[in-house]
């Protein structure tokens, strides 16, 4: 009796364990590698996929970001039409924000589940070559257009011993480390951008080369968690990551009743800081208090966009006449204060010693520039208006 016990579901284990293989094999094969969800990684890579799914990669279409959406409606049009264009053209957009949308050609994102995912896993890991952002009869080609897919293999870095024979338990795959441990796997997207008038928008790939120690992306964007690579992608939607990128102190001097204040910030970033999205900007503010904790002087009684322009890091675009313009009808760059990568700047203020007993120097990363935040109400999106606390500086005088 207790022998006859176990063959039977051993026998029921084992071929249900043939029949799912089978069964995921056959998927695998009937669907292209490029409509794969990232659904289908999931059930192995548990930790990977929820890192994704948090992330702006995830998040990353018309239908998931609200700011990219916002811009998206007003420069292409309604995400979820099929055969929309822009100037004739299949929209650009898609290329870099639903990868395999712009594989297929199709617009309307709410088509397939597949094309509302976004950056996905196969959006990366079918990557086997990298073509630069530059097209040989010049102009730029983007997002899926710098790049070659594998259509058979996934693609990786070769980290992973996988199993005994070195293969992938479900897909054919392929060590692509020149690639996978490279800037390369991130340029086509993060290289560079110009909007219709040819001006530069985003350009953190263009800073970097031109920086003098290179960085690589990976280090800092997809360090190692317990032994794997992090898939959240921290940039600036993060408190955690931008206030990784600034060094701030402050050091006073003082005679005949005038206090004079240095801020340091320095760049410890081998791009721009604040790099990306042409409306992210840092802001620091300086307040003297008294010895009932009043605030007694302050840089800025608004926002040093405003009155205090020398504390203020950000990309300016402006239309023909020098006005300020947002980023799709900018015809111009007027002038651009972001810290360059490695910079270190100086802020300089004088003022009367009179009450003040503490100085406190505060910087800010904001996601969107403030005439912006009309578009994004308060109340629905606080996480993208409230600007973060970056650095803080404090001095105690006697
Ligand atoms: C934006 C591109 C990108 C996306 C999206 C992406 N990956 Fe990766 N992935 C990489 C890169 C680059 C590496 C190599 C990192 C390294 O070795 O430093 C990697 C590494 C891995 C590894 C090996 C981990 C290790 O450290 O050994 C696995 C497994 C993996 N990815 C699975 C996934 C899955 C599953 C998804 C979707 C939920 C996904 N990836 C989404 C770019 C991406
Ligand atoms: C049946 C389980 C299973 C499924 C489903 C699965 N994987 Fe894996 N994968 C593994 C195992 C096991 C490894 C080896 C150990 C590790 O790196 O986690 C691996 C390794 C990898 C690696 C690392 C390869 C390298 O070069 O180091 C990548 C990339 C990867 N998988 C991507 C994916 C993607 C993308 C999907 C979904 C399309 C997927 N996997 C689905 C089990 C799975
Ligand atoms: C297929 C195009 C594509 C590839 C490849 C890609 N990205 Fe992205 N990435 C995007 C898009 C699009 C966004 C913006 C999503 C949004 O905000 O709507 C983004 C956003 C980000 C952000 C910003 C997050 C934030 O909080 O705003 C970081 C950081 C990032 N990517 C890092 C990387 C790194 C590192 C790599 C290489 C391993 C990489 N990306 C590869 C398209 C890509
Ligand atoms: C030394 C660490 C480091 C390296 C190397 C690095 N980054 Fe960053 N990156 C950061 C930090 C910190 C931030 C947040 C501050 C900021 O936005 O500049 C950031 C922000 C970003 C953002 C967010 C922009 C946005 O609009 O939200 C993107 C995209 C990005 N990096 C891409 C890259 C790419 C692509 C590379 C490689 C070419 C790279 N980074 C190399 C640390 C690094
Ligand atoms: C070359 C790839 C690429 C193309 C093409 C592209 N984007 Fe992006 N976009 C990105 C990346 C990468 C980010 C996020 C990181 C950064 O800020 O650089 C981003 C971020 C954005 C953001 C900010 C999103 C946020 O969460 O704050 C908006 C808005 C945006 N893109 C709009 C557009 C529109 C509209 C188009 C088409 C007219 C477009 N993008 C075309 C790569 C691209």
């Amino acid at each position: 009796m207790l022998n006859n016990d176990r063959p039977l579901p051993l026998l029921i284990l084992l071929s249900y364990l043939f029949l799912s293989s089978f069964l995921q094999t056959a998927a695998a094969q009937a669907t292209p590698l490029h409509h794969v969800s990232a659904k289908q990684c999931a059930s192995c890579h548990q930790t990977i996929y929820q890192q994704w799914q948090g992330s702006m990669h995830a998040n990353s279409t018309a239908l998931k970001d609200p700011i990219h959406g916002a811009f998206y409606k007003a420069v292409v049009g309604d995400p979820t039409q099929e055969g929309l264009t822009k100037q004739d053209k299949y929209p650009v957009c898609l290329q870099c924000h639903a990868p395999a949308a712009a594989k297929d050609g199709k617009t309307d994102l709410s088509a397939l589940a597949i094309y509302g995912e976004g950056v996905n896993c196969v959006a990366c890991h079918t990557i086997s070559a990298y073509k630069g952002t530059q097209k040989a009869s010049g102009g730029l080609q983007l997002g899926t257009q710098a790049y070659e897919y594998s259509s058979t293999s996934l693609q990786g870095p070769g980290n992973s011993k996988i199993t005994a024979d070195g293969k992938h338990p479900i897909y054919s795959n392929t060590a692509n480390p020149a690639i996978f441990k490279s800037n390369a796997v991130c340029m086509g997207c993060h290289d560079q951008r110009k909007n219709a008038n040819k001006v530069t928008l985003c350009q953190t790939g263009s800073e970097i080369s031109a920086s003098e120690t290179e960085g690589n992306c990976l280090d800092c964007h997809m360090k190692k968690v317990n032994g794997k690579a992090d898939h959240r992608f921290l940039g600036g939607h993060s408190s955690e990551m931008v206030s990784q990128g600034l060094a701030m102190s402050m050091t006073h001097s003082e005679s005949s009743n005038t206090l004079k204040v240095s801020i340091k910030l320095s760049n410890k970033l081998p791009h721009k800081l604040p790099t990306g999205a042409p409306f992210r900007n840092i802001y620091v503010k300086l307040t003297g208090y008294d010895k009932q904790g009043e605030i007694v002087w302050a840089s800025s009684q608004s926002h040093p966009v405003k009155d205090d322009k020398k504390a203020m890091f950000m990309y300016s675009l402006g239309d023909a006449k020098g006005n300020p313009a947002p980023p799709p009808k900018a015809t111009q760059v007027l002038g651009d204060t972001r810290l360059k990568p490695y910079e270190t700047r100086e802020l300089n203020y004088a003022m009367a010693k009179a009450t003040i007993v503490k100085l406190k120097a505060v910087a800010y990363y904001d996601l969107l520039l403030p005439a912006m935040k009309k578009k994004f109400p308060q109340a629905e999106h606080k996480d993208l208006v409230q600007p973060k606390v970056i650095a803080v500086s404090e001095i105690e005088l006697n």
